[in-house]
C-alpha cells in the first residue's frame, strides 16, 4: 500500500512525523501517570488509549519541522497540547452529560463527575508544567492564553446555549474561543520554537484559527447528519442538549411563526418529545441550512490554505493544505 496516495491526510501527517509522534505518545505516556491517586492512571489511560486523531500534537509538530526546528522542545509543547485538550474534552463531557467519548462509554459515565473534573484539572496541571520545560516565556504566553480562552469559550457557550437569540457571531466566539484557540496555539508555539519570522509565525496562528473553526463547524454539521461509528459520538447530542450551533442558528433565523415556536418549546423551553429531533432534521432541511454551513466550514478551510502562502515551500505545507481540505470533507 501507498501511504502517500491512499491514506487521509492526517494519517500522512502522522507517517511522516511517526518518529515525533512516538516521542510525543511516550511522553504523554509517562507524565499521565500519578503515583499516589490510582484513579488517575485509571481514567487517563481510558481515554488516551482510545486513540483520539492526535490533531493538535501534529499540528505542533508539522509547524516546528516546517519551520527547521532540530531541537527536542517540540515534543513538550506537542504532549502540552494534547494534554490541554484531553483536560478539555474530560470537562467537557461532564458539562455535556456525553455517554460516548472516542468509540467508548465517557468517564463521567464509567466513573462520574467528580473523578472527570479532577483528573482534567490534573492534566491541566501537567500541562502547565511541561509548557515550562523549553524554558519560553513566548510559549507559555501562548499556550496559558489559549487555555484560558477555551475555558471562556465554554462559559459562553453555557449563557449562548438554550438562547434563541444567539447568532452568528456569537456562535463565532464561542467557536474561536472553545476549539480554535487550541488550534492556532498548537501551530503558533510550532513556530515559535522554531524561531520562525514574524509573519510565518502569524501565518501559522491564522491557518490554525481558521483550521479550528472549520473543524468544529464541521463537528457541529456531524452532530446532525453524521454517524455515531464514525465519530465515535451520538448523533443529535446538541438538540438534546438545547445547543445552538450553525445549523440550527440559520434554521431559526428563517423560521416563521409555527417553526418558531418548534424551536422555542424544544430548545429554549427544553420540552423535548418523540419525533422531535426528526422534526428538528425535517427543518434543516427545509432550509438547506445544513448545505449553508458546510458552505461556511468550506470558506474557513479556504481562509487556512490561503495563510499557508507566506510559508517557504516543503511537503509539511502541501500536507497541511490537504489536511484543511480534509477536515471539511470528512462531512459526506
Ligand atoms: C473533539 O476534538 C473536540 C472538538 C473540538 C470537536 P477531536 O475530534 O480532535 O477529538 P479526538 O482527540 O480526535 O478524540
Ligand atoms: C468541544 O466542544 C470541546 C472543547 C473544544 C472544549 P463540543 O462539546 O462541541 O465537542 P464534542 O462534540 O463534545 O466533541
Ligand atoms: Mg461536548
Ligand atoms: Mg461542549
Amino acid at each position: 500500500m501507498n501511504i502517500a496516495t491512499v491514506a487521509k491526510p492526517h494519517e500522512r501527517l502522522a507517517a511522516y512525523l511517526s518518529d515525533d509522534m512516538a516521542a510525543v505518545s511516550a511522553l504523554i505516556r509517562e507524565r499521565m501517570a500519578s503515583e499516589h491517586a490510582p484513579r488517575i492512571p485509571e481514567v487517563t489511560a481510558h481515554l488516551v488509549e482510545a486513540g483520539g486523531k492526535r490533531l493538535r500534537p501534529m499540528l505542533t509538530l508539522a509547524a516546528a519541522r516546517m519551520c527547521g526546528y532540530a531541537g527536542p522542545y517540540h515534543i513538550h509543547l506537542a504532549a502540552t497540547v494534547e494534554f490541554i485538550h484531553t483536560a478539555t474534552l474530560l470537562h467537557d463531557d461532564v458539562v455535556d452529560e456525553s455517554a460516548q467519548r472516542r468509540g467508548r462509554p465517557t468517564a463521567n459515565l464509567l466513573w462520574d463527575n467528580q473523578s472527570s473534573v479532577l483528573v482534567g484539572d490534573y492534566l491541566f496541571a501537567r500541562s502547565f508544567q511541561l509548557m515550562t520545560e523549553p524554558g519560553s516565556m513566548v510559549v507559555m504566553r501562548i499556550l496559558s492564553n489559549a487555555a484560558a480562552t477555551i475555558a471562556e469559550g465554554e462559559v459562553l457557550q453555557l449563557t449562548a446555549a438554550q438562547n434563541l437569540a444567539t447568532d452568528e457571531s456569537i456562535y463565532l466566539q464561542v467557536v474561536r474561543g472553545k476549539t480554535a484557540a487550541l488550534f492556532s496555539a498548537a501551530t503558533e508555539v510550532g513556530g515559535v520554537i522554531a524561531d520562525a519570522p514574524e509573519d510565518q509565525v502569524k501565518a501559522l496562528y491564522e491557518y490554525g484559527d481558521a483550521l479550528g473553526i472549520a473543524f468544529q463547524i464541521v463537528d457541529d454539521l456531524l452532530d446532525y447528519q453524521g454517524q455515531a461509528d464514525a465519530t465515535g459520538k451520538n448523533v443529535g447530542d446538541d438538540f438534546r442538549e438545547r445547543k445552538l450551533t450553525l445549523p440550527v442558528i440559520k434554521a431559526v433565523a428563517k423560521a416563521d411563526d409555527e417553526e418558531r415556536a418548534f424551536w422555542v418549546r424544544t430548545i429554549e423551553k427544553g420540552r423535548q418529545e418523540e419525533g422531535d429531533l426528526e422534526h428538528a432534521l425535517a427543518l434543516l432541511e427545509k432550509h438547506d441550512t445544513l448545505r449553508a454551513t458546510q458552505a461556511d466550514a468550506m470558506a474557513w478551510a479556504a481562509k487556512a490554505k490561503a495563510a499557508l502562502e507566506v510559508l517557504p515551500a516543503h511537503e509539511v505545507k502541501d500536507m497541511l493544505t490537504d489536511l484543511a481540505d480534509y477536515v471539511v470533507s470528512r462531512i459526506s
